[in-house]
């Protein structure tokens, strides 16, 4: 029996700011069969969240039809029956962090409790409804597989862990039809393992009809029955899985070579004697303290450095220490600036001027919701220019701020929104005093500089004129590689930044920083779960666990993580231990 059938559907955008009209879907029609898996495939842009929003029930649509489960939505249905379709169905989506800061037993309840009453409240924890509440809530924890784990904070689950608890709260819902939007991105090989292991097993057991987007060939392998491939909103391929990846693969475009580093004498940063303890609230009973100690290293001018290692031990932390955004609790965190080594730690007028070489893209990144893009790239910009700092020097006396101060201030920038915004409120000031000391750059003037960037990027010209929210996420991705590679930084530092790109989009980023490192001479420093990107872009790669353990040819390297992960995985107190 057909549970999904769309008929000639077409989905335009509307640009806000140029009314610009950008194709979402252009007339798409499919069947899928009760109990069926379908797999979609298609690189950043094609349509394929686009595609799932629609049948959520979530995205209304200008052309053609979709009947989910017998609701039939046209453009002019009302909203009753938009609403039915939600109802019916549950959707994982791209890029959600969105857990309470709670445990996976909590998380989990919430979502039951709204689907009961319509509200994440939970009941009194000595109640009744808690406990039938709990109960149905361990019966999804032990389908998604994180029984052993009920307990934990979300804070200290891994990305991959992350995403099975997200997986778990939508079957809360009890769903007709479950859409997964890139699922098993965020995750080493082993955690996308365990992750699409459950997700089979989420299919035998409840025999759910289920549309899968991803863009990793191996997801599709393992769990479509067939596949559909969108490009520019168009179906362009269907079948058996095996032929459309085929397709699919064949349009992944060739490396460009590493530049091979010739001297390791210069150096840029240098970490020495640095010891850092971080404690981790790990469930309502435990807290963990991580211990990093005495990290010694320099980095060689202009190297590809990756960072891999389990989760949660400290891959992060070291990014926030190199950024200059996290101190050490003793030792010394040094930037190489003309010949002069300086203190990045240590805020003042020198660690502003280290400060100005130095971008940070961070893990969980949000660009900006009410800036176009274009207005992006010229805050960025001008927070980077070396022009931008001198003149905030010189206004900061005048102001009576302190090199301190301003220091703290301009540290700011590099830390994640949210964390930047409490920063500032709990120092009793306002946005306003960092955009007078901080200008944007000018606009026409940023475009211009924006747009090679963009183009290494494969990434068209006209998103200068978009807001976030009007991008796809492998395009939001992009922009925020861009907006970090745009000022020409002298070190960039990169927290998990391919986890939502396609294999092809992924390609055109690694090229674009072998290009910038080629070009530039920039010395990047990526962490990243992705070992056949780590292979491809780093000269030397690192392996993490409290502190570094293991520092070679990143062929290597990547070895010695996975035998770790497979011990791991082996020993499951050692589990528990190194999630935790
Ligand atoms: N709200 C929006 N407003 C305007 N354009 C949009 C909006 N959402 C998506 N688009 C555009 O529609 C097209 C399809 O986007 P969609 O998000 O469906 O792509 P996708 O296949 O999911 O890509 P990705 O792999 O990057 O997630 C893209 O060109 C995108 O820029
Ligand atoms: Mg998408």
């Amino acid at each position: 029996m057909e549970i999904i059938k769309v008929k000639d559907l077409t989905k335009k955008y509307k640009i806000k700011n140029t009314g610009d009209v950008v194709v979402g879907l252009n007339n798409v029609s499919f069947t899928m069969n009760e109990g069926e898996t379908l797999g979609v495939i298609g690189k950043s842009g094609a349509g394929k969240s686009t595609l799932l929003h629609i049948l959520r029930g979530i995205e209304e649509f200008d052309e053609g039809e979709a009947t989910i489960d017998g609701v039939r939505l046209t453009p002019d249905s009302p909203s009753s029956d938009f609403s039915k379709v939600h109802k019916k169905t549950a959707m994982h989506s791209q890029r959600s962090f969105a857990l309470w800061g709670q445990s996976i037993l909590h998380n989990v309840m919430r979502k039951i409790c709204a689907a009961q009453k319509g509200s994440e409240e939970l009941p009194e924890q000595d109640s009744t409804d808690y406990e039938s509440i709990k109960d149905e809530a361990m019966e999804i924890i032990e389908l998604v597989g994180l029984k052993n784990k009920y307990k934990y904070y979300y804070n200290i689950l891994s990305g991959g862990e992350k995403q099975q608890v997200l997986l778990a709260r939508q079957l809360a819902f009890k769903p007709r039809v479950l859409l997964l939007d890139e699922p098993a991105t965020m995750a080493d090989p082993i955690t996308r393992k365990n992750i699409i292991d459950t997700i089979k097993k989420i299919h035998e057991k409840l025999g759910l009809s289920t549309v899968l987007v991803s863009h990793m060939p191996e997801v599709h392998e393992y769990l479509s029955d067939r596949l559909i491939m969108l490009e520019n909103g168009c179906i362009v391929n269907e079948g058996s899985t095996s032929k459309v990846l085929e397709e699919f693969t064949r349009q992944i475009t060739e490396p460009v070579p590493l530049e091979p580093i010739t001297s390791k004498t210069e150096k840029i940063m240098r970490l020495k004697n640095v010891y850092k303890k971080y404690r981790l609230v790990t469930s309502s009973e435990l807290v963990q303290t991580i211990e990093m100690k005495s990290i010694n290293f320099s980095i060689p001018k202009g190297i590809i450095m990756a960072m891999i290692g389990p989760s949660a031990k400290g891959k992060t932390v070291l990014i926030r220490l190199l950024g200059g955004i996290e101190k050490p609790d003793d030792g010394e965190v040094l930037v190489n600036v003309g010949g002069e080594w300086i203190d990045i730690s240590k805020y003042g007028r020198k660690s502003i001027i280290a400060r100005q070489k130095v971008e940070v893209m961070h893990q969980e990144f949000g660009l900006m919701y009410n800036e176009t893009i274009s207005e992006q790239f010229a805050y960025r910009l001008g927070l980077k220019s070396i022009e931008t700092i001198d003149r905030a020097m010189a206004q900061a006396e005048e102001l009576g701020i302190t090199d301190l101060k301003l220091d703290v201030l301009y540290r700011l920038a590099d830390l994640p929104e949210d964390e930047a915004k409490a920063a500032l409120k709990k120092m009793g000031l306002e946005a306003d005093i960092f955009s007078e000391l901080f200008p944007s750059f000018p606009e026409t003037e940023a475009r211009n500089v924006a747009k090679p960037v963009l183009e290494a990027l494969n990434l068209s010209e006209d998103i200068l004129d978009r807001h976030t929210h009007e991008l796809s996420c492998g395009e939001e991705v992009r922009v925020a590689i861009a907006l970090h590679m745009v000022s020409k930084p002298e070190i960039l530092l990169l927290d998990e930044p391919f986890g939502d790109l396609d294999p092809l989009s992924l390609r055109d980023v690694l090229n674009a920083i072998k290009k910038l490192n080629k070009e530039l001479k920039t010395t990047i420093i990526v962490v990243s779960h992705q070992l056949d990107a780590v292979k491809e872009i780093a000269h030397e790669a690192v392996f993490i666990e409290a502190g570094i353990t293991r520092w070679g040819e990143p062929e290597e390297v990547c070895e010695v993580f996975l035998e770790r992960m497979r011990e791991i995985e082996a020993n499951p107190e050692e589990k528990e231990i190194v999630t935790n």
